[in-house]
């Protein structure tokens, strides 16, 4: 991966897409999902490819001590800006590292953390294997594996919903697509599934992560930000709707959630 192509995707990725409200459902539903599945704080989180730690700031919000790797330094410098207006204890609990996660088991010095986050990286890649492989390598037994990635299983919703039919009957059987002008590349909860079992994690339970906000962004409808009571409501129906096929199921996105076996 390139770090110049996220240099250039910063702002529109840090402060465009989650200023929506479908970024607000996105970082709400998994922070729940997450803390029913993480020991009590304090625990150390490994967040591969944290980005500008929109979805583990929060963590350390809530007491966690959170190491960001990425491999963008674009990402970091903005990471940093957000994490100086937080208070000074919140900050005190955020490392960075700069590093290709690749290498993450390396980067860390062979460290093992209670939670290792990977949210939205996967795509990305080529190929999730050796990537899948480092972030099991890196948690601790009987600590967690957390992922959110695309849903190949729905790669034709959006450019049906976009009325573009032809990519849309093409999508069906195609994995591939556009994400953030990005070329991106979906998986299925069963195949990541098997990749963690593989490597001594066992999943233990899969979400979907937002569905109606999803389907009316593409149908061309602009949510209010800043009408909270309903953004509150928005967020409290995602998250039933992650929980719950067939809605879960439907989601562009996954989050799977594994545990290391302990030896
Ligand atoms: C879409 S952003 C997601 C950021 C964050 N995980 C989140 O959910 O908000 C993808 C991030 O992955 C990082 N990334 C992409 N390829 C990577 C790699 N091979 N190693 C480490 N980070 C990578 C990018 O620099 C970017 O910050």
């Amino acid at each position: 991966m390139n770090d110049d192509l996220w240099a250039g995707l910063v702002d529109r990725f840090a402060d465009g897409a989650y200023a929506t409200v479908k970024g607000r459902v996105r970082t709400s539903v998994i922070h729940r999902h997450l803390l029913e599945h993480l020991p009590t704080a304090p625990a150390r989180i490994l967040d591969v490819g944290g980005g500008a730690g929109h979805q583990s700031f929060p963590l350390a919000q809530a007491g966690y001590q959170v190491t960001i790797l990425d491999s963008s330094p674009a990402m970091l410098d903005k990471a940093r800006e957000r994490l100086d207006a937080l208070p000074e204890q919140v900050r005190a609990r955020v490392a960075f590292l700069r590093a290709q996660g690749e290498h993450a088991e390396e980067a860390v010095h062979g460290e093992r953390f209670d939670a290792v986050l990977c949210h939205g990286v996967l795509g990305y890649l080529d190929r999730p294997e050796p990537f899948v492989e480092q972030l099991c390598r890196c948690a601790a037994e009987g600590g967690i594996v957390s992922i959110m990635t695309a849903n190949a299983h729905t790669t034709a919703v959006q450019p049906a919903l976009e009325q573009r039919w032809r990519d849309a009957l093409a999508a069906f059987d195609d994995r591939h697509g556009v994400v953030l002008g990005l070329p991106g590349r979906a998986d299925t909860p069963e195949e990541l599934g098997d990749l963690l079992r593989g490597h001594g994690v066992d999943p233990v339970r899969w979400y979907g992560v937002w569905l109606f906000v999803d389907w009316l962004e593409f149908s061309g409808v602009t949510l209010d930000v800043h009408d909270t009571d309903r953004v509150a409501d928005t967020i409290a129906v995602e998250y039933e709707a992650s929980l719950r096929d067939p809605y879960r199921a439907m989601s562009r996105v996954f989050h799977l959630l594994g545990r290391k076996a302990s030896r």
